[in-house]
């Protein structure tokens, strides 16, 4: 495997996938918290990061074990460390080193740029440059504003780039990883969905043995996917449950119930929607609902759970990404936006050991695991749906006709994604209600109703997203029906903001 040391840079998750993408398992670690273990990672890649190696708090990682006894690759902040504290030079750049640039300086009969030729497009973002190269430094490529954008130590498997590989807009960097990790590290691409479904379900009979497991779907891929891979494991000694906060879409609690009871799954669905609506009455700030949704989740899981005789686990669909986020919220280099996600938000009381299946997967990998174990697509290819549902998307304080209101705009939308074939082509969509209420003409009557917007992005793993450029007649389509069938809207607005800086969501 490769380990990946994060300095912060909101690309270090793109940087695993890129590595998993190969089919090699590969696991992000903060720089200040380097595993002990290091011998059984066979390469190591250093990120980029927000901070200058010039100022007084850049961070210094402690590369015993690494650098020299590995073959290392550092990305932007690497390379900049490694040059400024080991005999180059680091100053600030006086032209913009941003966005897109070609190389147009590429040393040849060099392994680490195999296939990569002048005139490949990089991605660079960074505001300091690389003056001279550190000790025993020899140049491999430059691009026209930026001399020393590729380098390596002679004497070490030591590797060092300017750019973001890791980026798509980096057209080789995905052939500059596999020159780096194949070739020069001689990592074995042998990571597959199938190899994964095997060794977890093993995995897990051993860890588990004949106890009771017991599980919240949430009709999203994550916990489906877990829930299959366990009930693989343990068969019946795998009890879902299913809670219905009353924040889901339209109908999806019946509908998705019924799919889970197809699959095979032991399922129970609890209707839990009058509970959580109480518990937000009154709230309007953002954190604070997640917060009431989260803790009443945790009060009806646990009656629920209580009443499975012996049960001694509890298993979560955590994906990677949700690692991260927890590791950066406590104590790792990056900043947290939002409080997502349901890393860490156990109570004592509930006592159980937890079990997590997809901890090491990125979503499109989760996808591709549940394939191989012949889920079906419109499961695997529902968009992402955040934990507090429609109750992030209603903005400000939420009230039993706002949530009808905007399940019957969504389902107006979501439905004709579906029937234009637009929906897999988008990775989430949904829509927003706003708190504010507009003038409107209806017939010979004065409207003053709601305005809903839509939002729909492309993404790969969310971290980072753009608006989806959809069909002005499909718009307007989408906006006829939405104000012609559902009542109290009668304006209707399309998001054209991009993540960063926007986020996905509203709130
Ligand atoms: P943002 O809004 O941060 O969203 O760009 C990124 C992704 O995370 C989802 N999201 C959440 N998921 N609980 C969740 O389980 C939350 O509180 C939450 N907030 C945002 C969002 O839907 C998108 O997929």
């Amino acid at each position: 495997k490769v380990l990946i040391l994060d300095f912060g840079s909101q690309y270090t998750q793109l940087i695993a996938r890129r590595v998993r993408e190969l089919n090699i398992y590969s696991e992000i670690h903060p720089f200040n918290k380097i595993p002990t273990n290091l011998e059984e990672y066979k390469a190591v890649i250093l990120s980029g990061s927000p901070m200058s190696v010039r100022s007084d708090d850049a961070f210094h990682p402690d590369l015993k074990g690494i650098r020299g006894e590995k073959p290392m690759l550092a990305v932007c902040y690497g390379a900049q460390y490694l040059a400024h504290f080991s005999g180059g030079e680091v100053a600030p750049s006086n032209t913009r080193e941003y966005g897109r640039a070609n190389l147009s300086f590429v040393k040849e009969n060099e392994t680490f740029l195999k296939n990569i030729s002048a005139g490949s497009q990089v991605w660079m973002s960074h505001s300091d440059t690389i003056k001279s190269l550190p000790t025993n430094g020899t140049l491999l490529a430059s691009t026209h504003d930026v001399q020393n954008a590729a380098y390596k130590i002679e004497g070490e498997t030591t590797y060092a780039i300017q750019f973001h590989p890791e980026v798509y807009h980096s057209t080789d960097g995905k052939q500059l990883l596999e020159n780096f990790l194949v070739d020069i590290a001689n990592v074995n691409p042998d990571w597959t969905p199938n190899a994964f479904v095997e060794e977890t379900v093993e995995a897990l009979q051993q860890k588990i043995g004949d106890d009771k497991v017991v599980l919240g779907l949430s009709g999203g891929v994550d916990s489906s996917v877990a829930a299959m891979l366990l009930h693989k494991a343990i068969g019946k000694n795998l009890y879902c449950i299913f809670v219905n906060n009353g924040l889901l879409r339209k109908n999806e609690f019946t509908d998705v119930l019924e799919q889970y009871k197809g699959m095979g799954l032991n399922v129970k669905g609890v209707d839990a929607s009058a509970r959580f609506l109480d518990a937000l009455s009154g709230l309007s700030d953002p954190e604070q609902k997640r917060k009431a949704i989260g803790r009443v989740f945790i009060e009806v899981f646990d009656d629920e759970a209580h009443q499975i005789q012996g049960v001694s686990w509890l298993a979560q669909g955590t994906i990677y990404p949700d690692v991260i986020e927890s590791v950066s919220a406590t104590g790792g280099p990056s900043a947290t936006i939002k409080s997502h996600h349901n890393v860490g938000g156990l109570p004592d009381f509930m006592k159980l050991k937890i079990v997590e299946p997809l901890k090491a997967l990125f979503k499109d990998e989760v996808r591709r695991v549940g394939a191989s174990m012949g889920m079906a697509k419109d499961l695997l290819g529902r968009h992402p749906f955040p934990g507090p549902g429609l109750a992030i998307r209603i903005l400000g304080d939420i009230t039993p006709e706002k949530v009808a209101i905007l399940q019957e705009v969504d389902a107006v939308f979501i439905g004709e994604l579906k029937k234009s074939g637009l929906y897999d082509k988008v990775w989430q969509a949904g829509a927003i209600l706003l708190p504010v209420n507009s003038v409107g003409v209806m017939g010979d009557e004065r409207t003053y109703e709601k305005c809903v917007a839509l939002r729909a992005v492309e993404s790969t793993d969310g971290m980072t997203a753009d608006w989806v450029n959809l069909p002005y007649e499909f718009l307007q389509k989408v906006s006829n029906n939405i104000i012609n069938k559902v009542k109290g809207v009668n304006r209707v607005v399309y998001d054209i903001s991009s993540k960063p800086p926007a986020t996905i969501e509203w709130e």
